[in-house]
């Protein structure tokens, strides 16, 4: 059996789940591995785990990385029983065919939850555990292996990592937009809205064009349309989506949201409005989200879906419902630090 683990934004494991079901049939899947979140076990049998097998996983679009599983244990809260625990586990691993006295490797953490210890303590106590175990070199640069060690909540999960840079970063990006999505929560909020061949997809507020661009890197038969009132973005959007090779499939307009229903007839809107944190605020976004979900009802059609990521989730939920979307999902997913919602609306 070779078990790989897929991370993922947390809270977008459903649609790794969803991914990995068609791309990947033959696997079976623990969703939440060890209840934790961000995390997605695929189990292969030995006879099916071929290179083929893993380009399909390598071209999954929700997830971030990729690492071969090796253990998971319990961990205590406190600093000094946790850092110990993880010391003694990772000294017991069974790496030697991975880790000798020849290897450089560098051990790299991601954390989730309340602890008493930052990523930077769970990569010493690990890193040192496999310096006094297998001899191997620290080398953050120029590793050959890269030990992964991420504590999420009680849990701590260790794998290989089998990817270097995170698959969200499809490599078309020539401008980047300050408050840009990852492209893996872009493909689930299309993966939400599920059009059909022939819609009409529209992002109105649409930045350097990552939603748009990725529904058209992974839907065919679409009409796609990115929007933003500020003309830089869309200069940026426009040419994001030359470079990924898809400037003939999206029309990209300078365009107000809030008159949405003067230029379009739209099947599936999925946008990523302003979160109203830093640049303006709540009033303003409050004005915001009002205008732009009245205009998306007056511009849709019949059963139109509207896929909305935001912060302020409860407030941007009231608004749809108030402009006359009935709310048929309401998902969590944490979008860099930040706990998000990813929230879709039906018009009826
Ligand atoms: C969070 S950003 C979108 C980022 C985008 N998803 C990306 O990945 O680059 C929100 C965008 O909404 C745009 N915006 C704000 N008010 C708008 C309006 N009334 N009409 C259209 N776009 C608007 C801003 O210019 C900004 O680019």
């Amino acid at each position: 059996m070779t078990d790989l683990l897929l991370t993922c934004p947390p809270g977008l494991e459903d649609i790794v789940e969803l991914e990995a079901k068609e791309k990947i049939p033959c696997a079976s899947i623990s969703k939440r591995h060890m209840g934790v979140r961000g995390h997605v076990l695929l189990h292969i049998e030995d006879g099916k785990y071929n290179a083929d097998y893993m380009s399909r996983v390598l071209s999954m679009r929700s997830i971030h990385h990729v690492m071969r599983y090796i253990a998971s244990f319990r961990i205590e809260r406190g600093k000094d029983d946790a850092l110990s625990t993880i010391y003694r586990n990772v000294s017991a691993l069974d790496l030697g065919s991975v880790l000798n006295s020849s290897t450089r490797f560098r051990v790299t953490s991601e954390r989730l939850g309340r602890h008493e210890f930052t990523s930077i303590d769970v990569q010493r106590a690990s890193g040192k555990a496999i310096v006094d175990r297998f001899s191997s070199k620290v080398d953050l640069k120029h590793y050959d292996v890269e030990v992964r060690v991420d504590v999420i909540g009680e849990q701590c999960i260790v794998g290989i990592a089998l990817t270097r840079e995170s698959l969200h970063k499809r490599g078309y990006r020539v401008f980047d937009h300050p408050a840009a999505l990852k492209a893996s929560i872009a493909y689930a909020m299309l993966r939400l809205a599920e059009p059909s061949e022939g819609n009409i997809l529209v992002d109105p507020m649409c930045g350097s064009g990552t939603i748009p661009i990725e529904a058209a890197l992974s839907i065919l038969g679409l009409e796609i349309y990115g929007f933003d009132v500020n003309g830089i973005y869309i200069d940026y959007a426009r040419a994001n989506a030359e470079h990924a090779g898809v400037g003939d499939r999206i029309r990209f307009i300078q365009y107000d949201c809030r008159m949405l229903d003067n230029i379009l007839t739209p099947d599936r809107i999925v946008t990523n409005p302003p979160y109203g944190v830093r640049m303006e605020p709540s009033r303003g976004v409050r004005r915001l989200y009002l205008d732009f979900a009245r205009a998306s009802y007056r511009a849709m059609v019949d059963r139109g879906r509207v896929v909305v990521i935001a912060l302020k989730h409860g407030m941007m939920k009231d608004i749809l419902s108030s402009a006359g979307f009935a709310i048929i999902k309401d998902m969590p997913v944490m979008h860099g630090d930040l706990w998000t919602h990813v929230i879709v609306g039906e018009k009826r």
